[in-house]
Order: C-alpha cells, then structure tokens, then sequence
C-alpha cells in the first residue's frame, strides 16, 4: 500500500527524510478521477526520479460558482489501486523496483488556512497571478480559473518541494504558465528544478484526449467527442500545406459546424466555445494572414468544444516542440 498523508505535518516528516538520503522526488499534482493520462506522467516520474509523490486535490478555487466543484469525480480507492499497479524497473541492477511513494491528500482547510470564498470578492488571503497570460485562450472563457491553479500550484510546491514536476501538454496553457511562474518567482532546486510537459494521452482507437470530465459524457456525446480533435487535426494539416491561419481556423469550425448537425440527428448538443491559434511565449492570438513561420517556430492550435453539459479542451502544437 502507499503511504497517504492527509496533513502537511506528516508529509513534511517523509520529506525530510528524503532530503537526508538524497532522493530526487518527482511530483504529479492532480485532482483525482486517475486516468491513463494522469498515469502517463506517474509513469515518467518513476523513470526520472527515485521517489515520486502523486497529489490528489480537488482546488476549489479553481472553479467559478456556475461550474462543476459539487460533482468533480471522487474515485480515491480506484486512484490508490491504479497507482499501486505502476512500477518502474530501473536498468541499473543496484537500483530498486519503483513504484509511487507517497500520496498527498490535504484538505481545503490545510490548504487555504485564510479560508476559501466562492464569491470572490469576499477572498481573503494569498493569491499568486501570473498577469497578461491567464486572459488569453481558456483564461478567457473562464475568468479567475487560471489564479486558481497558479495559487494552488505554488502551494504545493512548497509543501512537496519536488526536483521535478510533471505537467500535461493537455492542459497546455496552464502549463507554460506555471513554467512562467516558476521563472518569475525563481522558484528552484528543489521546488521544482525542472518542470516537465507530457503529450496528450489519448483513447487509442478514436484520439480523444483522456480526461476526467470524459466521464460526464452520455455514450451518444462519447460517440461524437472525437470529431473535436479530428477538427483540430483538420486544421493542422491545411496549415501545414501553406494556408493562413484565417483558413486553417474556418476549415476546423466548417468540420465542428458538420458535427453539430451529425449530433442533432442523436440529440446531442454540440457547442463550440473557440478554436484559436496563439503564440506559445505570450499567448497572443496570431494574426488572421499569418502562415507557418518559416524557421517552424511553435504555435498552438487549441479549443474548447461543448458536448451538452460537458466543456472538452484540446490542442495540437504545431512546429517545432
Ligand atoms: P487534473 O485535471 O487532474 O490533471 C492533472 C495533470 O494531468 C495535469 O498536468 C494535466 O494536464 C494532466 N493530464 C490530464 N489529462 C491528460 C492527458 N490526457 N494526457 C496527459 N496529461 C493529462 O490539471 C489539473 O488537474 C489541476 O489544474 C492541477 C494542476 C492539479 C491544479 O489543481
């Protein structure tokens, strides 16, 4: 069994211990409902450090008052087993078979000592914002999401005070922006000195992006969900052949427009929120004649698609990663 530890006192105890020995401690925050994309980056962790602490932590203040907090999914026990399965075998014979060491799993109280206040003019305490980067993109459609994560992120480095952190290009707003903060605050060794982003795990037969909100779809939602990264696929590959991004964004709208009226025939509702292209460094949308650079410097092609009740995000970079 891994050892849980649901106070920072008992964690900081296990730290310590680690830092006496040396370990390098690999760190995967989450938020539960564990999927192969979480495990993907367990995985990594295993093979890059010696200990790695996975989190579990559903952020309250990461969720604006009309979303869905009260219903985010609860599997801890199924999170436990599918940790405990994970096991890296090292090639070097000296070194011992890993598998995750510890579990952090705090409380809202542990966490926000000042208290947590869904009206967010009525929060008290300490807030950690990246400015001019959490507007853009998701920042846009969800207002404040963004200070959330960065708060709640910052916290927990603090607390596990990781060598390495691991991230997924899922999410990849937020984890370019977390790479920001780590500059800016000059956060290093040990929380974290590096900060790793993982590609997209995916449904190996149909592409969806595994997430935890996947679980919310109706089976006739999950039917259709795949014509999301289909659309952005679309996308990549008439930019690829030399079309502007003005092109590039109205062929994945075209081919969501076409999804929609497929899913009308099942009674499924089919919303897109955006579809956008941004620079990685300072999310600014790119301009509507702007073509492939020719050095193939990075862009991210990326949106958030409605299925009914369920916001999917996605995204594809596109140049050289
Ligand atoms: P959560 O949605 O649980 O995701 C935890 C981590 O898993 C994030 O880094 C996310 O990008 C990554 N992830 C999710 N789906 C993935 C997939 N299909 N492939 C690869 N990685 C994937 O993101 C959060 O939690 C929270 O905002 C958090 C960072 C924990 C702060 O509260």
């Amino acid at each position: 069994q891994i050892p849980v530890f649901t106070t920072i006192q008992d964690y900081r105890s296990w730290r310590e211990k680690a830092f006496e020995c040396k370990k390098t401690v690999g760190f995967v925050p989450t938020m539960g409902a564990l999927h192969d994309g979480h495990l993907s980056l367990v995985q990594r962790s295993l093979v890059e450090n010696e200990l790695t602490v996975v989190s579990i932590f559903v952020n309250p203040t990461q969720f604006a008052p009309h979303e869905d907090l009260a219903t985010y999914p609860h599997t801890l026990s199924q999170d436990l087993s599918l940790l405990s399965a994970l096991r890296y075998r090292p090639l070097t014979p000296s070194d011992l078979l890993r598998t995750p060491s510890a579990v952090f799993l705090p409380s809202v109280k542990d966490i926000y000592p000042s208290g947590v206040s869904q009206d967010l003019s009525q929060q008290k305490g300490t807030f950690v914002e990246v400015k001019g980067y959490g507007e853009q993109m998701e920042g846009r459609s969800r207002p404040s999401f963004f200070r959330g994560v960065t708060t709640v992120v910052t916290k927990l480095f603090n607390i596990i005070q990781p060598t390495n952190a691991y991230f997924g290009q899922k999410d990849i707003q937020q984890a370019l922006l977390l790479r920001r903060l780590v500059g800016d605050l000059h956060l290093s060794h040990p929380t974290p000195s590096r900060l790793h982003i993982i590609p997209t795990a995916r449904d190996p037969t149909d592409g969806l992006a595994l997430s935890s909100r996947n679980t919310y779809l109706s089976p006739a939602e999950r039917q259709r969900a795949p014509a999301f990264y289909a659309a952005l696929q679309s996308a990549a590959r008439v930019w690829k052949t030399g079309a502007s991004k003005r092109e590039a964004i109205r062929h994945a709208l075209e081919l969501l427009e076409v999804a929609k009226k497929e899913g009308e025939k099942y009674g499924v509702e089919i919303r897109t929120d955006y579809v956008e292209m941004n620079d990685p460094d300072t999310f600014e949308e790119l301009g509507d004649e702007q073509v492939q650079r020719p050095d193939g410097s990075p862009v991210i092609l990326s949106g958030a698609v409605w299925f009914g009740r369920t916001r999917l995000i996605d995204n594809i970079i596109l140049g050289n990663t």
